[in-house]
């Protein structure tokens, strides 16, 4: 260590602290990284890699930016997945005794950044603090660059559909955890940085205080999150590494809510994925997915809230219908439409601004960006007070004019600031007295300097004399050589040129004290007025985080209204009945990509009486897939209080919407198909409920085809005969053995799309159509592929074989029977072929019970039962 220069010396005290961060270490011009950092940043930046000897120590390797270019080379690095931390000289380099202080001022990590450079406008930047214990997860999710602060807890596998429902931009963990999260984190968000903290930062106690010390509550009451103990130590964790890696106060981070996952629809990532809600299945069809069918927000604020409320549907029927509610007042007024979109054009990223504001780091254009946003609210208010929904007239009365900070930056701004903070020419005149009266001692100066080139020329005779400025020796008169006869005796030479002399005069240099002095003051005094201005609207950044959420919801609203009117849809019906009653819906995302063909609509009946299983038959390509993912997303839309794509819907609310998706559809990687297939499948029977909709396309598909018959069969089985797991249910499927369930369960009901057949082509219909689907087409299909005819006829003739073993000799279906077979509803033979009752109960239906004591009761009972056994 002796060997160090005093400057690596430094280095390397400060950079103890930062291990896992890229350390840009600022000298002067530049940003310089050392050892591995530089080799990182070589290679991810593409800058040079060179190398250094400091003091009599080895070589090491060195890379550096431009101080002026550094956020973009920052940025790239933070979408890397790398944590840089910005050490500063935090004194004047010529002041300095000895080597110049330097200062980490900032720590940006993926997920602690409010820079424009590094996020996306139309997504959230979460970070996620994991706390777990005994099978409880405790999570915390930050959005630094919106203000938005939520804490929950569930159990594991809660977690795993949070983290893929979410993509977190960083996740933070005890310490202790590491090891056996990390494998698990990986495998779900292979890219997340993970960042971990030492287990005490985790607990409740110290988050507790953390918490009520920030908000400065003095509980945390008020936040509904007393009890939750996981929860609030990751929240109490997450908040502490965001100011300490900010450095600032963090004021634009004003609540905590707690999220009760029971208040939205579930939709685990399997049922987002499968349903293309979010991001297509296929990668090359950016624009096959119910969000950008949805999406014409014009906010960034509102991009993000759509996407929030596809991935949060709701439970609640009141809410729902205040949506809807809203959205049908905007989609019938075309002017109220289109004037709310105006307006809101005009609105920038408030949510992220004010998180600047709060974090410091907002500069003088962002502070007019955020007063020009502010500036329509009170035409919005306006136009929202003739409204007569209830949601949009809250919305109008919620949003605040805050008119004291506009007027605070207009007072104080100047309407084109340079980006620069440090520069001067931030303050608007007339605004600080001081500020002003420097700035005319400053102009007085440059005026009477100004006017010393015509004063002298006069005085001396000299016509090329000339007054000028350099940086390194401030203002000089100048002297050509041949003239240099006539410099008079007050002038002192001050440089040599090649061909001229520069002098200055003792009333010069005090000009020139004045205005540069003037000028750095002006400089330096700007720079404190405007971080005064900017702390005053941190103050008021709650409402103004306010009005952003209140513009957003009016965004997303206003966006379905849009979508609904120009697709045709329709408001639905939602409420708490025990049906789904679909007449002519479409699916929303194939509908809007068919090229000239026409997409067919299709009705869908479900209940629990009669229709709680609806198994789809047909060939394939037929549309089954399409229709199973039609009913889900219109079950979607409509709790999310959107109008949908159907002449008229009646939606009784869902909890979960499951999906399990044939293994030639899915994109699973890793683990073998199959046993994905048989996860989600044990997923769906362990958490499905009554309320649930579940779409089942192709159970079984991944395996041979007894074995996935059997399988599909059982489900199927097990879903109608548990009361409480029986939730509607889709089962599309090419097993058409699968029909005779029906024989069976009089909850099923089978349904087929229909084809005809013609001159040797198979049409499609695209009609679903009640009864079963008796030709799998396959052969057909064999034929049109140009199989030999005698393989064609043979097969048909295996095929009849196969079909003719299917029902016993009296018809029962083969697959039904067995030890472990539940019991038959109904016996198929009597119900169905017969049609006779057994004569006891045809004794039991003409009891009058309210005429009959217990002992008759019991007496009866008795000779029924010898009935019974004799018959
Ligand atoms: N109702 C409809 N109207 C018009 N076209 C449709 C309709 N439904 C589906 N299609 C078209 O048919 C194609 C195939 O549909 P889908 O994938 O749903 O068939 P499938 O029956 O599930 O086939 P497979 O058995 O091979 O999985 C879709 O990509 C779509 O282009
Ligand atoms: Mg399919």
């Amino acid at each position: 260590m002796a060997d160090l220069t005093p400057m690596m010396a430094q280095y390397n005290r400060l950079k103890r602290k930062y291990k896992d961060c890229i350390f840009f270490f600022r000298m002067g011009d530049f940003y310089e990284m050392f050892n591995e950092d530089a080799k990182i940043a070589s290679r991810i930046l593409g800058i040079t890699l060179t190398s250094r000897s400091h003091g009599k120590a080895k070589k090491i390797p060195l890379a550096g930016v431009p101080w002026h270019a550094a956020e973009g080379y920052l940025a790239r690095l933070i979408k890397a997945g790398y944590k840089v931390a910005i050490c500063e000289q935090v004194e004047d380099s010529a002041r300095a005794k000895g080597i110049v202080k330097r200062e980490v001022v900032q720590v940006v990590t993926p997920g602690t950044t409010v820079s424009e450079r590094i996020l996306s406008h139309d997504q959230n930047n979460y970070l996620l603090a994991i706390n777990q214990e005994d099978g409880t997860v405790g999570l915390a999710i930050v959005d630094l660059s919106t203000g938005e602060f939520e804490l929950e807890e569930m159990n594991d596998r809660g977690l795993t559909d949070e983290l893929q429902r979410l993509f977190p931009a960083e996740i933070l963990l005890p310490s202790s955890r590491e090891r056996d999260l990390v494998p698990k984190l990986r495998r779900l968000l292979p890219a997340v940085t993970v960042t971990t903290m030492d287990d005490w930062r985790f607990s409740y106690d110290d988050a507790y205080e953390s918490l009520i010390s920030h908000f400065q509550t003095i509980s945390l009451k008020g936040f509904g999150c007393e009890n939750l103990k996981m929860a609030v130590g990751a929240a109490g964790a997450a908040l502490n590494y965001l100011k300490e890696n900010q450095k600032a106060a963090l004021s634009h981070i004003r609540g905590l809510a707690t999220v009760h996952p029971s208040d939205y629809m579930m939709l685990d990532a399997t049922t987002l994925r499968n349903l293309e809600v979010l991001a297509p299945l296929r990668e090359e069809l950016k624009e096959a997915t119910l969000f950008s069918v949805l999406n014409r927000t014009k906010t960034p604020m509102g991009t993000r809230l759509l996407s929030k409320w596809l991935r949060k549907p709701l439970l609640n029927g009141i809410q729902i219908n205040s949506r809807l509610e809203g959205v049908e007042e905007l989609a019938k007024s075309v002017s109220l439409r289109l004037d709310i979109a105006q307006s809101l054009k005009r609105v920038v990223d408030m949510e992220r601004l004010v998180a600047r504001v709060g974090c410091g780091r907002a500069n003088a254009r962002d502070l007019n960006a955020l007063k020009c946003s502010l500036k329509i609210i009170p035409e919005m208010k306006t136009l929202l007070k003739v409204c007569s929904s209830q949601i949009l007239k809250e919305i109008g009365q919620e949003l605040d004019a805050v008119t004291a900070v506009v007027k605070k930056i207009e007072q104080a701004i100047v309407d084109e600031p340079p980006l620069a903070m440090n520069e001067g020419g931030l303050i608007r005149a007339g605004y600080h007295l001081e500020l002003d009266q420097l700035r005319q001692i400053s102009k007085d100066g440059k005026n009477w300097i100004a006017q010393l080139q015509r004063r002298e020329r006069g005085r001396t005779g000299i016509k090329s004399l000339k007054v000028g400025y350099n940086r390194v020796f401030g203002y000089y008169i100048e002297v050509t050589k041949p003239n240099l006869s006539l410099v008079p005796d007050d002038y002192f030479r001050k440089q040599t040129m090649a061909n001229a002399e520069r002098f200055i005069t003792p009333e010069l240099k005090e000009q020139e004290a004045k205005v540069l002095g003037a000028e750095d003051r002006i400089k330096s005094m700007e720079y404190d007025l405007f971080v005064q201005v900017r702390s005053q609207i941190a103050e008021a950044a709650d409402k103004i985080q306010q009005n952003a959420r209140l513009l957003a919801r009016l965004d997303v609203l206003a966006s379905l209204a849009t979508v609904a009117v120009e697709n045709d849809y329709r408001r639905p019906t939602v409420n708490d009945e025990d049906q789904i009653s679909i007449r002519d819906g479409r699916h929303p995302v194939v509908e809007k990509l068919m090229q000239g063909e026409e997409f067919i609509s299709n009705d869908t009946q479900m209940d629990h009486h009669s229709d709680q299983i609806l198994i789809i038959t047909g060939p394939n390509m037929a549309g089954k897939s399409t229709y199973l993912r039609q009913v889900g997303l219109i079950v979607l839309l409509a709790q999310m209080g959107s109008f949908v794509p159907a002449k008229e819907a009646k939606i009784g609310i869902v909890d979960r919407i499951f999906t399990r998706v044939g293994a030639m559809d899915s994109l699973a990687t890793g683990e073998s198909t199959f046993l994905v297939e048989m996860n989600e499948t044990t997923n769906i029977l362990n958490n499905a409920t009554p309320r649930s909709l579940l779409l089942l396309d192709e159970i079984g598909r991944g395996t041979s085809t007894f074995d996935g018959l059997s399988i599909a069969w059982a489900v199927a089985e097990y879903i109608h005969n548990t009361p409480s797991v029986s939730a509607k249910t889709l089962f599309a499927t090419h097993y058409h053995e699968l029909t005779e369930l029906a024989l069976i369960l009089p909850r099923v009901k089978n349904y087929n799309v229909a084809v005809r057949e013609w001159q040797d082509h198979i049409v499609f219909l695209r009609k679903i159509v009640e009864g079963s689907c008796d030709h799998s087409y396959g052969i057909q299909v064999a034929r049109l592929a140009g199989l030999p005819n005698e393989v064609i006829e043979r097969a048909q003739e295996v095929l009849a074989n196969l079909e003719d073993e299917e029902l016993t000799p009296n018809k029962i279906p083969k697959l039904a029977i067995g030890p472990h077979a539940p019991p038959m509803a109904s016996s198929p033979q009597l119900s169905l072929f017969v049609h006779q009752e057994h004569p006891v109960i045809r004794e039991i239906k003409k009891l009058e019970i309210n005429k009959i004591t217990p002992l008759e009761a019991l007496n009866i009972l008795h000779q029924l039962m010898d009935k019974m056994n004799s018959s």
